[in-house]
């Protein structure tokens, strides 16, 4: 029999996306299915959805969604169901999902979310005729705060719950003055309910509700029980104990293949890597950089301190002082962008940069890329390194969440066992980041152990099976079905 659950979550891929977040809710619907899940996708109706969907059958309305009209739009995204909730108030405006176009965040987020919550767990509790779920899972906080309303405000009972924390960077803080026009009973303002410091937490509350808890690698649902990685949550996390698990992302290997991949000036795969080169050049062009014979480095990437760009600023003169040259493809901090546009003035030929967002480029840099730096303070699980993997564009990645997971540190047992598919190192600093570059140029020299690590990436698996499994499990174990 086919399970059916509510994912809730405010992007998804292709439709809307800020980062990987989208990647995976757009991924679960189809890495599901084999497993006898059916995911209905729960998404805000940014006029992007909105426009995408087309013309939509209304399947509910709300005169009175926390103060707003809204409606809920039925359609499909890739063959998969989804829900979009068309509220006006809160969703028909420019720029981003969570800010204008300048980048500053929407004063009102708070009740944009909580109505997007307010709304999801009406939807849980079988407000829309025809669709009744088992369960309901949750993506970030801005899908949270569904799970406090399914407990303390529903009247269907509370299904079984998955909160799944993507970046606990990111939690949905304020003050407590919005309570009142949250619209819970007086109860839920308490230390296991949404209080959180003295103001409402939006990301803790829906910890508090789930029935389970998990984050997108194991190493990083160890990593928050720490204060370093918790920012605050780490001792909720820590009394859910055994709630809290982790499980890695996947890609999806229709879109990521360099076989197939549309997007590169030649195509290749395992066997035929040499072909390589000719995306390689186009890069090179596209960057313009100096041709020769050192490694060609990339990195695509939001651009803040997470992703430890400011380190990467320091070891710049570095990379180029050794023979490496390096394509950034990035946007976000200003002064990060300054200072990469800084750094490929003062190295002509050795350092391109391209600020903003462009998808085609990220896969050409993949396919045409040596190695892809990833040196993230911390990586709840990341995706570009699992893409490098697949592209044999070589991880060079910090040890941390995510890229601990997933990359095999080409030490010298894994070299001489030939298991190693990229470069880790400890610490985002300039001594590690530096000595890490200085490895890869080494390596990069010896061309047979490079191609050796390059094809044991290639050759990993990193789509969405085993971890599709692993939430199926996860969904059965908490809802008794088998
Ligand atoms: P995060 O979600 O923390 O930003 P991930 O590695 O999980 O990190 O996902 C980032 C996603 O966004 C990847 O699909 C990556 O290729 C993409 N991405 C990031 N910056 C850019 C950019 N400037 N242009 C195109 N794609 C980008
Ligand atoms: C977040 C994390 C990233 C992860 C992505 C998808 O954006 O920063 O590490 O890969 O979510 O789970």
């Amino acid at each position: 029999m086919t399970m059916k659950v509510l994912s809730i979550a405010s992007e998804m891929a292709p439709l809307i996306k800020t980062g990987g977040l989208a990647d995976v809710v757009g991924a679960l619907p189809a890495a599901l299915a084999p497993h006898g899940v059916e995911l209905t996708t729960f998404l805000p109706g940014y006029p992007a959805v909105l426009k995408a969907i087309g013309k939509a059958k209304a399947v509910h309305t709300w005169d009175d969604l926390l103060g707003a009209p809204a409606r809920l739009l039925a359609g499909k995204s890739g063959g998969h169901p989804l829900l979009v909730l068309d509220a006006p108030r809160y969703f028909a405006r420019p720029g981003g999902p969570y800010g204008d176009a300048a980048g500053h965040d929407w004063l009102d987020n708070w009740h944009r979310f909580a109505a997007f919550g307010r709304a999801g767990a009406d939807v849980a509790a079988g407000a829309v005729a025809g669709q009744a779920f088992t369960l309901v899972h949750a993506h970030d906080w801005q899908a949270a705060m569904a799970l406090a309303y399914l407990r303390f405000a529903s009247g269907g009972g509370a299904s079984p719950s998955v909160m799944t924390i993507h970046n606990m960077a990111f939690q949905g803080h304020y003050g407590a003055d919005v309570f009142p026009a949250l619209a819970l009973p007086a109860e839920a303002f308490a230390l296991d309910g949404v209080e959180y410091h003295g103001g409402v937490g939006f990301l803790k509350a829906g910890l508090e509700a789930a029935s389970a808890i998990t984050t997108v690698s194991p190493t990083y649902a160890r990593e928050i029980r720490s204060p370093a990685f918790g920012m605050g949550l780490d001792g909720l996390i820590r009394s859910r104990g055994g709630r809290v698990s982790g499980i890695v992302n996947g890609i999806d290997p229709a879109h990521w293949n360099p076989a197939t991949d549309a997007a590169l000036a030649a195509r290749y795969s395992v066997r035929t890597p040499g072909q390589r080169r000719a995306n390689k050049r186009a890069i090179e062009a596209e960057f313009g950089l100096e041709r020769d014979e050192g490694p060609l480095f990339v990195v695509i990437s939001r651009l803040t301190w997470q992703k430890g760009i400011d380190v990467l600023l320091e070891v710049l003169d570095h990379l180029a002082g050794i023979g490496g040259r390096l394509a950034v493809l990035g946007a976000g901090d200003a002064m990060l962008e300054g200072g990469l546009h800084a750094a490929a003035a003062r190295h002509p030929g050795r350092i391109g940069v391209r600020t903003g967002y462009d998808e085609a480029l990220s896969h050409r840099m993949l396919g045409g890329g040596d190695a892809i730096l990833v040196p993230s303070r911390f990586e709840p699980c990341g995706l570009t390194q699992l893409y490098g993997l697949a592209y044999g564009c070589v991880p060079v990645v910090s040890r941390t969440g995510g890229l601990a997971d997933t990359v095999i540190d080409a030490n010298f047992a894994a070299l001489a066992a030939g298991v190693a598919t990229g470069l880790q190192f400890d610490g985002v600093s300039y001594p590690a980041l530096a000595e890490a570059l200085t490895r890869t140029v080494a390596l990069y020299g010896q061309q047979d152990a490079w191609r050796s690590v390059q094809r044991a990436g290639m050759k990993s698996d990193f789509s969405w099976g085993r971890s599709g499994k692993a939430y199926a499990d996860l969904y059965t174990s908490l809802t008794g079905t088998t």
